[in-house]
């Protein structure tokens, strides 16, 4: 039997789909049916369940995690007839009046009842009040007063009413305010902007079907209502319109919905509703006695025409609407529910207790340190892949060429810059009486000092620029780690720049006395040096000889380039071959100093980092947290009201994601058995 059923049910989807329209219509609509229940009612019972989930849903507020709910959006134009189509919907009375009578967006959620009294009741502002037919109008008044407050203003905090009633179709659907154009007296300036917001935010999400009521009256391609649905559903997939006041205008409407100038892709229903004094029973045959009779309108199909036709083509869409949209708001929720999770569990724990706070402290600093030692000791990045800036071997290297250069480029290692000037001054001034072919040791020291002197600064600011970067790494390692508590993290980043300076400070004094033991002794014990000197001074015989014929001033010396020699040179002729024994040893040995300034240098920052990773770090954050926080712990580590803000509204998503999922999975084992 079920499966009979089943393949019937598939069958009128392949027809829909087929025609290119979400509905088709049963053909037994041309009666002036009054009651819905007998044709809808065996699909009504499938699909009750599904309709109620959704509406459960949308009481839940679902919409405010981004899942968007399927729903039937009723818009017009002001006095398109809007009101009155959901009056015969409902068999109900709504508020009339000038202006706008809909401030709110109304959910009207219908519900067949078989017993005989009809059940109305409003849900607004957490609260729920009980009516009936007679008082209906007037108590949505005083809702909407409530909400939008008692002037012509409009909100977008829903109204949610619900008749359950014999006799009408299991439909909701959200009727939302009127477009107008031109503001009455009382209404702000911009009604129009603000209509135009509300009736957007409720027609754009795919999940909506836009039921869009026109006037037979009306040229349909200047009407607001269709020039808004047309910008979010440009084909029309998901509009279907409902065209008003047929009796007024009867002429041409057969023309006007077979032409469809406005691209309404799920068709239209020509209806008229109840006018004056009329019962709704009334009416609905009234409308059939039109639709047959009147020469322009019956030519009309009658699968376009009726209310009740209205009816059960919005049943069908919402249904089928609905079963399209489940399995996916299914998987959102699932998904959604999930993601919140585990952002929540990545949260930090809220502690409660010294003992917790300790670890925690604990556990950071370890982090800190692990993280630091893979920096900066090991040279791996794994946990910074993207950030170049973190990638400190690298950029250390980087640094430490620059500084080797920097010294290998300065003016002082040019060898051949003011060729012998500096010697012969201070051969000169030294002289002494002595053998001529010695060179002696304070007349190289003389030269040496003020050559060390004028490089120090070199070997100083790097090492300022090196821990300046190393200072931005651990202030980045140490915020991340700290980042959920806003105390640890000021007194953390206080603690690092206190030991930067004084890493800065001891390196510098370090520096300082390198410079200095430089300038006071002249030694290694490489042998290149000497291997150096005397290529250079083979050399010297050549270098004399052009000198002394006083052959040009541009001489090429073997292993140290051109060097250009001055003429107040040639004046000073008995020093000259001391002083170019000097010049030969000091550049043989300032390579030695410039090595020796370099690799020095080198093995000595590899130990200060590894200090300051392994002891000088951990050292200096717990003095400053003990100094700051009197030893209490719980102190430094508590929240920062961002994150227990950000907790509480994770905990608020889960909550209403871990509801919406439950009361789903009741239904969706059911969904499969109403696949339509
Ligand atoms: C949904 O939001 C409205 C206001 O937008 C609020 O009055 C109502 O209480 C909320 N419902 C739930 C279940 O949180
Ligand atoms: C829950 O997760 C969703 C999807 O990842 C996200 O958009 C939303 O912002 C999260 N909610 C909160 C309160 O963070
Ligand atoms: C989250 O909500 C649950 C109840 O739903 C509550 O027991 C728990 O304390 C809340 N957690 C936080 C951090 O607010
Ligand atoms: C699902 O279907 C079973 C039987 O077909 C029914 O008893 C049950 O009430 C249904 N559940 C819901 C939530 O509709």
């Amino acid at each position: 039997m079920a499966g009979k059923k089943h393949s019937a049910s598939r069958g009128r989807v392949g027809n829909a789909s087929g025609s290119g329209a979400l509905v088709p219509v049963e053909e037994s609509l041309a009666l002036p049916v009054v009651n819905f229940v007998p044709i809808v009612s065996s699909y009504n019972d499938r699909i009750r369940p599904l309709l109620d989930a959704v509406d459960k849903l949308r009481h839940l507020n679902i919409t405010k995690e981004g899942i968007q709910l399927p729903t039937i959006v009723v818009v017009g134009d002001q006095s398109s007839g809007k009101s009155s189509v959901l009056e015969s919907l409902a068999g109900i009375s709504l508020p009339r009046g000038q202006g706008i009578c809909t401030r709110v967006p109304l959910i009207m959620r219908l519900q067949h009842h078989s017993s005989p009294t009809p059940e109305i009741f409003l849900e607004f502002n957490s609260k729920t009040i009980r009516t009936d037919e007679a008082q209906v109008a007037n108590a949505i008044v005083v809702a909407t007063d409530e909400i939008a407050g008692n002037g012509k203003g409009i909100s977008n905090s829903p109204l949610t009413l619900v008749v359950k009633k014999a006799g009408v179709p299991d439909l909701t659907m959200v009727d939302l305010p009127g477009i107008t154009r031109v503001p009455v007296k009382g209404q702000p300036e911009n009604i129009y902007e603000q209509i135009a917001d509300i009736i957007n935010e409720y027609i754009k999400p795919e999940e909506s079907i836009i039921l869009n009521v026109l006037s037979a009256t009306d040229d349909f391609t200047t009407c607001e209502s269709i020039r808004m649905s047309q910008k979010v559903d440009r084909n029309g997939e998901r509009t279907l319109a409902v065209v008003t006041k047929s009796d007024k205008s009867p002429e041409g409407l057969f023309e006007k919905v077979t032409a469809d100038d406005v691209n309404i892709g799920l068709g239209y229903v020509c209806v008229r509703n109840r006018i004056g004094d009329e019962s709704y029973e009334e009416a609905r045959q009234e409308e059939a006695f039109l639709f047959e009779n009147n020469p322009h309108l019956s030519k009309i199909d009658k699968s376009m025409v009726g209310i009740s036709v209205l009816a059960q083509k919005l049943v069908h869409i919402q249904a089928t609407l609905i079963a399209k949209c489940l399995p996916d708001i299914v998987r959102k929720i699932h998904d959604k529910l999930n993601a919140n999770i585990s952002d929540l569990k990545r949260l930090p724990k809220t502690l409660s207790s010294p003992a917790e706070a300790l670890t925690t402290l604990m556990g950071i600093i370890g982090a800190v340190k692990d993280s630091l030692k893979k920096l900066l000791v090991n040279g791996e990045y794994d946990e910074y892949p993207d950030e170049n800036q973190m990638h400190c071997s690298a950029r250390l290297v980087e640094m430490f060429n620059k500084y080797s250069s920097d010294l290998n480029n300065s003016p002082e290692s040019d060898p051949t810059r003011d060729f012998l000037i500096a010697e012969v001054r201070v051969l000169d001034e030294g002289k002494r009486i002595e053998l001529p072919n010695f060179v002696p040791r304070n007349a190289f020291l003389a030269v040496l000092q003020p050559k060390v002197h004028r490089i120090s600064h070199i070997p100083v600011d790097f090492v300022v620029k090196i821990w300046d970067y190393i200072e931005e790494v651990v202030i980045s390692v140490l915020m991340h780690q700290s980042e959920n508590y806003h105390q640890l993290e000021a007194s953390t980043r206080r603690a690092c720049r206190n030991l930067m300076e004084k890493m800065k400070e001891k390196s510098i004094n370090w520096v300082l006395e390198v410079v200095q033991m430089e300038k006071l002794s002249d030694y290694t014990c490489s042998p290149e040096y000497v291997t150096e000197w005397n290529k250079l001074m083979a050399a010297q015989q050549v270098f004399f000889d052009l000198v002394e014929k006083n052959q040009g001033s541009n001489i090429n010396i073997e292993g140290l380039g051109l060097v250009v020699v001055k003429d107040d040179l040639r004046g000073y002729m008995p020093v000259l071959r001391q002083a170019y024994d000097l010049k030969m040893r000091m550049t043989a040995y300032w390579k030695v100093v410039m090595r020796r300034l370099v690799d020095s240098m080198a093995l000595y920052l590899q130990l200060s980092i590894r200090n300051l990773v392994n002891n000088e770090l951990e050292k200096e954050i717990v003095n400053q947290l003990m100094t700051t926080y009197n030893g209490q712990i719980e102190k430094m580590l508590e929240e920062s009201p961002a994150i227990a803000a950000k907790r509480e509204k994770l905990n608020a998503s889960i909550r209403l994601l871990k509801h919406s999922k439950d009361l789903l999975a009741n239904i969706m084992d059911n969904l499969t058995s109403v696949v339509f």
